[in-house]
């Protein structure tokens, strides 16, 4: 039997997709803005993913806003994070920004100022425009390659758990003995299949992806993902900050008969949601580590799957007030120690 249903203010999904996740909460500071769960705009919604809603502005160009949703183990937990959008948003800018003033290959990104267009918001119960502040980025329009580009530069997660089961990652071989949290002699790249939920996404090997996608094209991925994450993890590391590990995907730009063939960075980049960050002054091989990201929330949630209190399906458990502030704290450390 599930036990979820026994926590307090815990539901099963009776309403339909589109209100599945709640809006607006009354905002921790005025100057901070609404905490924002969900968006409606009258603009053709291309996507809701986990966290960003995807919006079309013509052929070739999209608007992704970031919401405050928080999914863990691939289930978007009821809670919202105040303020996660924005971060994700604003770090997400800097390193596109980044990486395009050192020539680490094509990204989608084309601005995080919100230009969206006054019928956007011709609905009566439209987001204002103001709550969208920080939050929206327009970005050129991909075909996503499905494909989530993993780099590892350190043991934990899944790869540890590999590790663990088969001294292999995405059929890798390690060296023997690693500890949890090691570094690894090199980084390497793990890829996963990109799956739509219910599904989770999929560990697979290079050749694995090289079947799907052509090995060509992945082992090109490959060197752009290790590209990116080697240079993000010595700015990180200057930073007082390990770049653990990190997830990218890539798109085709549908522009792409004007000349640029080549995948472009798409999605977001080297964020507290698709990375591990550590405060390096704290690192410690051989245990779990502080972080920067969402582990002290997944943390949290692993207490209540070993009470018997939840199954990793949705719907999510609430959030505690605690775990709510501690983790939006986490967040705009690691904007603050990052972008910089
Ligand atoms: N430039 C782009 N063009 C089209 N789609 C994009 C672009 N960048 C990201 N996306 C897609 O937008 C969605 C972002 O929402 P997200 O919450 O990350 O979804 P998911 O639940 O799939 O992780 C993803 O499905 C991602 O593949
Ligand atoms: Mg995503």
């Amino acid at each position: 039997m599930r036990l979820s249903s026994r926590l307090p203010g815990t539901h099963r999904d009776t309403t339909p997709a589109r209100d599945h996740y709640h809006t607006a909460m009354p905002p921790a500071e005025p100057t901070q803005g609404a905490t924002i769960a969900q968006t409606r705009l009258a603009l053709p919604l291309l996507h809701r993913g986990k966290v960003r809603e995807v919006y079309s502005l013509g052929h070739d160009r999209v608007a992704i806003i970031a919401t405050d949703r928080l999914s863990a183990f691939d289930v978007v937990l009821p809670t919202p994070i105040p303020g996660k959008g924005r971060v994700l948003t604003a770090l997400s800018a800097w390193w596109f920004r980044w990486l395009q003033a050192r020539g680490l290959g094509p990204t989608h990104f084309i601005a995080d100022e919100p230009d969206l267009p006054q019928a956007a918001f011709a609905l009566p119960d439209a987001t204002p425009r103001a709550d969208l502040a920080g939050r929206t980025t327009i970005a050129r329009r991909g075909e996503i390659i499905r494909l989530e580009c993993v780099v590892r530069g350190y043991l934990e997660g899944s790869g540890w758990k590999d590790y663990r089961a088969t001294g292999r990652i995405s059929s890798i071989a390690l060296p023997a003995g690693l500890r949890q949290c090691d570094r690894l002699p090199e980084p390497i790249f793990t890829p996963s299949t990109k799956a739509e939920p219910p599904e989770h996404d999929e560990p697979i090997s290079f050749e694995q992806a090289a079947g799907l996608l052509g090995a060509d094209l992945v082992a090109d991925l490959r060197e752009r993902s290790l590209a990116i994450y080697n240079a993000a993890a010595e700015h990180a590391l200057s930073r007082g900050i390990i770049l653990a590990d990190t997830k990218f995907e890539f798109a085709w730009p549908v522009d792409r008969e004007k000349g640029a063939r080549e995948p472009m960075l798409a999605d977001e980049a080297l964020t507290p949601d698709s990375s591990r960050f550590w405060p390096a002054d704290q690192y410690a091989p051989g245990r779990s580590q502080a972080s920067f990201d969402k582990q002290y929330v997944r943390e949290y949630l692993m207490g209540l799957v070993e009470g018997g209190l939840w199954d990793k399906s949705a719907p999510g458990p609430l959030l505690p007030a605690d775990v709510v502030a501690h983790t939006a704290e986490r967040y705009e450390a690691a904007l603050g120690l990052l972008a910089s």
